[in-house]
């Protein structure tokens, strides 16, 4: 992705590694600032995972490999690396896909970590290709989170088919919804779409039903954390009531995701662990408190949606309906 750093433009991941370092864009600090941090041990990347500075699910599948490649270079015990890399964060599939990727080639751990993310790299774009046939010249799309760049080391998942759409003419615009209440749409997908040029208007969480009721959706693409056998998947807290209103309105709904993110060891989605986060995310914006500080929160990170409401699921591989999905365990088992 392009973006400025020190006042010079760079084309570079959201997710990279400098032996034996870790380099990543903090996500927590934009659109305000555009900084890299290092990350130099297991510990260390445990807590960008966990705090957030990484984020999406195919970044922080790559985060995590580059973190077995590191571990074994710096000689550390790579059971309890893994152990320790997969307890950042429960729900995101590829992060747990991604480490028992590399730790089976652990004897080649940097190589193969590179080329692991280089995959995604790839798939990111196939997801592009294959999403973009879907739009037509001038259509609104309503997306949810971050599924971008940022989220999928370069191009996005959901992001992708309309950065490709939005470079082949076709003239996209993006609903882009604030994703309450870390912000990932109104902070980092609204961040991407203006370094891209691409037509957006932020909107609050609630608005996406006025929106669609007046047939100002054309369509919905998001991302995906875990994607199960049945195609029930989670996502961004707030994705269900967005694919409810979709169906009620008569839009199409499209899931988009590597098959990193699928989990055929889960029969449906009430199965997939969702993360509880810290009340303050809730309570506070910013360091300031809009909740009073003695009121509990309650902050799910993550729903899940039932696959009846998917239209289909864009992948590297193409575009796929739930009951298809069978096909695409047999890509991933020849890909490990
Ligand atoms: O908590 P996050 O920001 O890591 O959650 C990410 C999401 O839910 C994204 O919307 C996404 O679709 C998955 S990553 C492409």
């Amino acid at each position: 992705m392009k973006v400025k750093l020190d006042d010079i433009e760079r084309d570079i991941w959201a997710v990279w590694y400098e032996s034996p370092v870790i380099k990543m864009i903090d996500q927590r600090l934009l659109p305000e600032k555009v900084e890299i941090i290092e990350i130099r041990n297991p510990e260390e990347l445990f807590a960008a995972i966990r705090n957030m500075a990484v984020r999406g699910a195919p970044s922080i599948g790559a985060a995590a490999a580059y973190g077995i490649a590191q571990a074994k270079e710096l000689d550390y015990d790579l059971d309890k690396a893994a152990e320790l890399i997969k307890s950042s964060r429960p729900t995101a599939f590829d992060l747990f896909y991604a480490v028992d990727y590399v730790m089976r080639h652990k004897d080649n751990a940097v190589e193969f970590a590179h080329k692991y993310v280089k995959s995604i790299v790839e798939k990111s774009r196939k997801i592009g290709e294959n999403g973009e046939k879907l739009i037509e010249s001038g259509q609104k799309i309503l997306t949810h989170c971050n599924a971008g760049a940022l989220a999928s080391v370069d191009y996005g998942t959901a992001l992708a088919p309309i950065r490709i759409a939005h470079n082949k003419g076709k003239k996209p615009f993006v609903w882009v919804d604030e994703t309450r209440p870390r912000l990932q749409g109104a902070k980092l997908t609204a961040w991407e779409l203006l370094q891209e040029g691409i037509p957006h208007n932020v909107i609050a969480d609630n608005v996406a039903g006025f929106l669609m009721r007046r047939g100002e959706v054309d369509m919905v693409i998001v991302g995906a954390d875990r994607i199960v056998a049945n195609g029930d998947f989670a996502n961004k807290i707030g994705t269900y009531e967005k694919a409810v209103l979709a169906k009620e309105n008569k839009v199409k709904f499209y899931v988009a995701a590597p098959i990193s993110t699928f989990d055929f060891s889960i029969k449906n989605g009430d199965k997939i662990p969702i993360e509880l986060r810290g009340e303050d995310e809730v309570k506070k914006i910013g360091e300031r408190f809009i909740s009073p500080a003695g009121s509990p929160a309650y902050n799910p990170a993550f729903d899940v949606t039932p696959h009846r409401y998917v239209t289909g699921y864009i992948t590297e591989y193409g575009v796929f309906q739930y009951s298809d999905l069978s096909k695409l365990k047999e890509f991933k088992e020849a890909e490990s």
